[in-house]
């Protein structure tokens, strides 16, 4: 079974062969930590490093590109807008600030992104 390994966090989420997940969604889903504020590739606070596993990641769509410019060719990918469909390994600066889930606009957000399906 696939793994994502949130190396910041030490947490792990598996998800069975031959599906394709989106990082920031299982991450939230999982509780795995990832900072995250708009979930749609404009802030840029979802940024992550990763470590292993590239060639198991869809490739960077146009506003990714744009958003991270230069950041793409040292690694990082936007989470909310990278799926996974093999084991991966991403880390983040631990003093990334994301969105107050608990806040109003974060839980209206968060429920938002979690009912969609993983493809959306
Ligand atoms: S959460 Fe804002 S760019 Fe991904």
């Amino acid at each position: 079974m696939p793994r994502i390994h949130f190396k910041t966090t030490d947490r792990y989420y598996e998800f069975p062969d031959g599906d394709e997940v989106n990082i920031l969604r299982v991450s939230i889903r999982a509780d795995c930590g990832l900072p995250w504020k708009c979930a749609s590739g404009n802030c840029g606070t979802d940024r992550m490093v990763i470590e292993q596993g590239a060639e198991n990641l869809d490739p960077p769509r146009r506003r990714e590109r744009e958003r991270l410019g230069d950041l793409l060719d040292q690694g990082y990918r936007l989470a909310c807008q990278t799926y996974a469909r093999g084991d991966v390994t991403v880390a983040w600066d631990p003093d990334q600030v994301g969105l107050d889930e608990e806040s109003r606009a974060g839980q209206r957000l968060k429920a938002k992104w979690l009912g969609a399906a993983d493809g959306d």
